[in-house]
């Protein structure tokens, strides 16, 4: 894959605190990376640094093979989308769209025909004569995403978007970001602290703690495969279920051993044989748990009281107690629990992921 964005060694520091250090990510042409992470991680902070808006201590900034480092934000082939819209309030959206065009002065016809597509792309075409004061909230956001569509840039940067929506809105626009992608093929890279847009519109999601890139992989494999309990626990919906517990071996059997009632025989999982002896995390995500007695031996199953039943529509959420604390386990359509019961559970050995109890890391 061609690079579209490069970023080398950053370094960003606001006074003497140091926000981002020695950071590298490398975004391929027509790629959609998304920036997902907890609020103050870095992530508006590393958008803007690609775009020029912030001064850098150290590092290099790449665009379409050129070395922006040190170029003006509008020299750089950029689009840039705000969780405000910053929309001239006292202009109509064909106005706002066409603005920028017009101070850069590119002819007239070239304006009419980008803004028209623009709007054709977004359903504008019906609100263009309008004041920002007469549209939706996903209006005004739609005109924002058009006025960096008309540039004609190879790189969209934005910055949660979609945040200030509702969230029937959020979910249409975020289909639309994403067919938009689609049709124009161009890079974007997306800040988010929404794991469900994160794993929709990612082709790639680099996962921010801290000033840090901890994992930069495709949705699947965050997903399945999370380097670390951080990034686990971060996303998925409720979180995935974590057991403390230690690795014990006699003769050619391994136990997971945790806290009260916890104990899977785990010698199917190769990996995590040299760890026998040691504290370990066990994790296990709630749409993987399965009530019921095991279907086979293969299967790590146990019993726990049901504590509080989450009907969510398509599915239910049932939080048992197991282990000595509440795990969520979800659980297609409306299973008849009710708080008191007991109940079987069993999930496969294939959807464990196991954590080194000192640092989180996966094993
Ligand atoms: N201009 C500034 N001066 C001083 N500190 C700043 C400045 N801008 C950001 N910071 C600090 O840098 C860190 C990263 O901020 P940033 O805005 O990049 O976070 P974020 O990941 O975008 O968070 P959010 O999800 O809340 O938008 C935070 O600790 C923030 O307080
Ligand atoms: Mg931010």
């Amino acid at each position: 894959m061609q690079t579209s964005v490069a970023i080398k060694d950053l370094a960003i520091e606001f006074g003497a605190v140091k926000v981002i250090e020695k950071l590298d990510l490398n975004v391929g042409r027509g790629e959609f990376v998304v920036l997902l992470g907890p609020s103050g991680c870095g992530k508006s902070t590393l958008l803007n640094a690609i775009a020029g808006l912030i001064d850098i201590v150290d590092g290099e900034v790449w665009i379409s093979d050129k070395n922006v480092t040190w170029s003006e934000p509008k020299d750089r082939g950029i689009g840039m989308v705000f969780q405000s819209y910053a929309l001239y309030p006292q202009m109509s959206v064909r106005q706002n769209l066409s603005f920028g065009l017009k101070v850069a002065g590119l002819p007239r016809e070239e304006t009419e025909r980008r803004v028209g597509k623009a709007a054709s792309m977004l359903q504008l075409e019906a609100l263009l004569d309008r004041k920002p004061s007469e549209l939706s909230g996903g209006q005004r956001q739609r005109v924002a995403i058009g006025r960096a569509l008309v540039r004609n840039v190879d790189v969209f940067l934005f910055d949660e978007p979609l945040s200030n929506l509702d969230a029937k809105l959020r979910n249409e626009l975020r289909v639309e970001i994403k067919r938009l992608h689609q049709e124009l093929g161009n890079t974007m890279i997306y800040v988010t602290h929404d794991q469900i847009e994160a794993l929709t519109l990612a082709d790639r999601i680099a996962v921010m703690r801290k000033g840090v890139i901890e994992q930069f992989a495709t949705p699947h494999e965050i997903y399945h495969r999370p380097a670390n309990t951080f990034i686990a626990g971060f996303i998925g919906s409720p979180t995935m279920n974590f057991l403390k517990g230690a690795l014990e071996r006699t003769g050619d059997t391994l136990t997971f051993i945790g806290t009260a009632e916890a104990r899977f025989d785990v010698s199917s999982h190769a990996n995590i044989a040299s760890h026998a002896g040691k504290p370990v995390i066990l994790g296990i995500r709630p749409e993987h748990m399965v009530l019921g007695p095991a279907t086979d031996t293969r299967m790590h199953a146990g019993k726990a009281t049901v504590k509080v039943v989450e009907p969510m529509g398509a599915d239910t959420v049932v939080w048992v107690d197991f282990g000595g604390d509440l795990r969520g386990m979800r659980i297609a359509g409306d299973p008849t629990v009710a708080p008191g019961d007991t109940v079987d559970f069993h999930f496969p050995p294939e959807r464990v992921s196991f954590f080194e109890a000192e640092n989180g890391v996966r094993i």
